[in-house]
């Protein structure tokens, strides 16, 4: 009788110690992180403006993303729940390499300091308010081909065949991939990203193949180095105007606004009189750029950049969103009574995918 009641109390010890473990296993949540390092309010306010002159652009005036070049929102609760402050400010600071999201920190050739780019991200927490979740930093494990299938039938719409995004993030993005951790990823295809096209997939889609989709997103990642960017000294007033003693190239512009890549090419080779403004982050003119372009980003203060421009020359701007920041720029330049000027349409990454040659940077330890 004793022997029965003691293995009695063995089974349901033993049961006790099974059913948390069953539990954890399905929680990846373990706790929640204190808030952030509150700003002071001066930070807070340089942090705010500085978000509207460098990312409402494409984020959006209220952060609520989309605006342009499918940015993300930077406001969703998953994504900032689940976001070490890395999460943030690597992105912002470094950029995501192949995607219109360039790199904004000094160091790469952006123009905010080390301490801007923080406070910036400590804002943008601040602004979402939501409770910071500690998730595990363990891989996820998972069957990589069934992934694959998953991912196939479930994610391509949006993200793209290869993972390189058509109207959302690139998911197999070599510097995302760096720097996100498995249970960020995975958090975000369980939880979808609040007011966004992303849905939650946590009721429609297995925990197994959520993991196994985390599993496949993972195995593109070939490793990322980090390169560093040598600075390129910035053309001065007497290089905006590329050959000089050029003739008109008498574009005639789509719209009263656009000039094909195609035109371009041939008024380059014809060594036609132009400037060509690259109305991008600096940081990515230093990575690649159209040969004679000045970096003239679409946050440029117009009464300090425009001084050297003349106003009988042929301007064209470009960006990579393919023309948003370009429309933006041409169109306050045109306010200013600056009339002979055009964007181009494909935008840069469409120059290059047309064949057509760029300029690139220098990069430490990599001989061209
Ligand atoms: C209807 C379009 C759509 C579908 C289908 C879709 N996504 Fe998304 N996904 C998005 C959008 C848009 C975003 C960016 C949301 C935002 O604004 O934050 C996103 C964001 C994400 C993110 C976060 C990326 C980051 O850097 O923050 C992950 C991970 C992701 N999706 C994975 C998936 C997976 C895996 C699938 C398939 C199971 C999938 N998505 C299906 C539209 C979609
Ligand atoms: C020219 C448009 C553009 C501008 C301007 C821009 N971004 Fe982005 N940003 C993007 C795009 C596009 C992506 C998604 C890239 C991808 O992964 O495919 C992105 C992604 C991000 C991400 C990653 C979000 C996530 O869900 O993983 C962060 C953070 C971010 N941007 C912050 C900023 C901040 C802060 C600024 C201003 C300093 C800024 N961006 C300016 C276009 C832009």
């Amino acid at each position: 009788m004793a022997c029965f009641f003691q293995k009695l109390l063995l089974v349901s010890c033993l049961s006790y110690l099974l059913i948390p473990i069953e539990i954890f296993a399905q929680d990846y949540e373990l706790g929640t992180l204190p808030p952030p390092r509150k700003l002071t309010k001066t930070q807070a306010k340089v942090a705010s403006a500085n978000y509207q002159k460098y990312c409402a652009l494409c984020h959006g005036a209220d952060r609520q993303g989309h605006v342009n070049d499918h940015a993300p929102s930077l406001r969703s609760k998953s994504l900032f729940e689940s976001g070490v402050p890395h999460a943030i400010l690597r992105p912002m600071s470094y950029g995501r390499k192949g995607t219109a999201m360039g790199g904004y920190l000094d160091e790469v050739g952006g123009p905010m300091t080390l301490d801007e780019t923080w406070n910036l991200t400590y804002w943008l927490f601040e602004q979402a308010g939501v409770e910071r979740l500690r998730l595990s930093t363990n891989p996820v494990h998972g069957d990589i081909k069934r992934g694959e299938q998953v991912y196939l039938a479930n994610c391509t719409n949006c993200h793209g065949v290869d993972g390189e995004g058509i109207t959302a993030p690139a998911l197999g993005n070599q510097s995302a991939l760096a720097h996100n951790t498995d249970e960020f990823i995975r958090h975000a295809i369980r939880h979808g990203r609040q007011d966004t096209p992303m849905p939650a997939f946590k009721d429609t889609l297995s925990d197994n193949d959520i993991d196994n989709i985390t599993a496949f997103l993972r195995s593109k990642a070939l490793g990322w180095k980090e390169e560093k960017t040598i600075l390129k000294a910035l053309p001065t007033p007497e290089q905006y105007v590329i050959n000089k003693n050029g003739d008109d190239p008498n574009f005639s512009l789509q719209d009263g606004m656009y000039v094909s890549s195609e035109d371009l090419h041939s008024a380059l080779l014809a060594k036609n009189k132009m400037v060509l403004l690259d109305t991008r982050v600096t940081s990515v003119w230093q990575t690649a750029h159209i040969e004679g372009s000045i970096p003239f980003p679409y946050y440029a203060d117009l009464d300090e950049t425009v001084a050297g421009i003349p106003k009988d020359v042929q301007i064209i701007a470009y960006c990579s969103c393919p023309r948003a920041a370009a429309d933006y720029t041409i169109n306050k330049l045109r306010d200013r009574g600056y009339t002979r000027t055009a964007v181009l349409w494909e935008g840069i990454f469409g120059w290059m995918n047309l064949g057509y040659p760029i300029m690139r940077g220098d990069i430490e330890g990599i001989a061209d």
